[in-house]
């Protein structure tokens, strides 16, 4: 006889009731989530994750304190804005990638001296340096004949495969690393270019007094990356802070391509001026 008893016939049941539990459970997560994430709508409407509304209680605090001052540590603020540890952090790390504070290992977070503002010219480094009442200095990082890129080939207008000098040197301003620069530029037209860059540390001097071009047009791109490990230690940062890359591809007055260069900024510490005018 049968005790109708058919564990077959429960089994759409118990799934559906699982199913449901799931459902239920995500829901409560994403509810929690939401809770965490978003805080406020500001002013205009927009919904703020709640770091971003602890980010904007940071720059105010800043705004009133002289470059160098001691902001309280993680555990002050955690506790006087009634927030958790990681949103704190948070909001202090994009400060700190945005150059308005700075991080000394040990010691506390501090508010930044302002970024320092670098005209764009078609004018060399050492010049550019000079021009802004500061003293350039170089060092020569690596230096190689090797063979071009399809790209770098296109970009200096000689045959993929021709020989081409790799030129990597830190650009420093009165002591401190400014920028990592990779320059790419014909063996073929500036032959011995590596010994001179040895003995003089100016590329453009170089081309000019040696080889009598001076690049008298430019396009130069800007965009943004995060540091490599070698940048990072190379311009004393962090890797993974913001950098800023300039692209310099020169042209002399006969149109031919000089040099295509690519230069790594920290981006927390430089602001680049470009005069535009119609
Ligand atoms: C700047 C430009 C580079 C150029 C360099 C030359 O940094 N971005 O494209 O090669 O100046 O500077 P210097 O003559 O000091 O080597």
């Amino acid at each position: 006889m049968s005790t109708g008893w058919n564990p077959g016939c429960l089994a759409p049941v118990v799934l559906r009731f699982a199913a449901a539990v799931l459902r239920a459970a995500h829901s409560a997560i994403q509810a929690c989530e939401r809770e965490e994430v978003v805080l406020d709508v500001n002013r205009q409407g927009a919904r703020e994750p709640k770091y971003y509304q602890v980010k904007r209680h940071l720059l105010q605090l800043i705004d009133t304190l002289v470059p160098g001052s001691l902001m309280p540590t993680e555990r002050v603020l955690t506790v006087e804005l009634g927030t958790s540890r990681t949103t704190v952090r948070q909001a202090l790390g994009e400060l700190v990638g945005e150059g308005r504070l700075v991080r000394r290992q040990g010691s506390g977070t501090y508010v930044a001296e302002p970024k320092i503002a670098w005209p764009l010219h078609l004018t060399s480094f050492t010049e550019q340096a000079a021009a802004a009442g500061y003293s350039a200095s170089t060092q020569l990082l690596n230096a190689v004949r090797e063979r071009a890129t399809e790209d770098i080939a296109a970009r200096l207008s000689i045959k993929p495969a021709a020989a081409t000098y790799c030129i990597e040197r830190l650009r420093l301003v009165d002591g401190t690393p400014m920028a990592v620069e990779t320059s790419y530029l014909s063996a073929a037209r500036f032959p011995g270019l590596i010994g001179h860059l040895r003995r003089t540390a100016s590329l453009y001097r170089v081309l000019a007094e040696v080889y009598d071009t001076v690049p008298v047009n430019a396009e130069e791109t800007i965009e943004t990356a995060a540091a490599s490990p070698r940048e990072a230690e190379l311009l004393n940062t962090d890797t993974g802070s913001p950098m800023l890359i300039l692209g310099r591809h020169s042209f002399d007055a006969a149109g031919q391509p000089v040099e295509w260069v690519h230069s790594w900024y920290r981006g927390d510490r430089y602001v680049f001026v470009a005069k535009l005018s119609s």
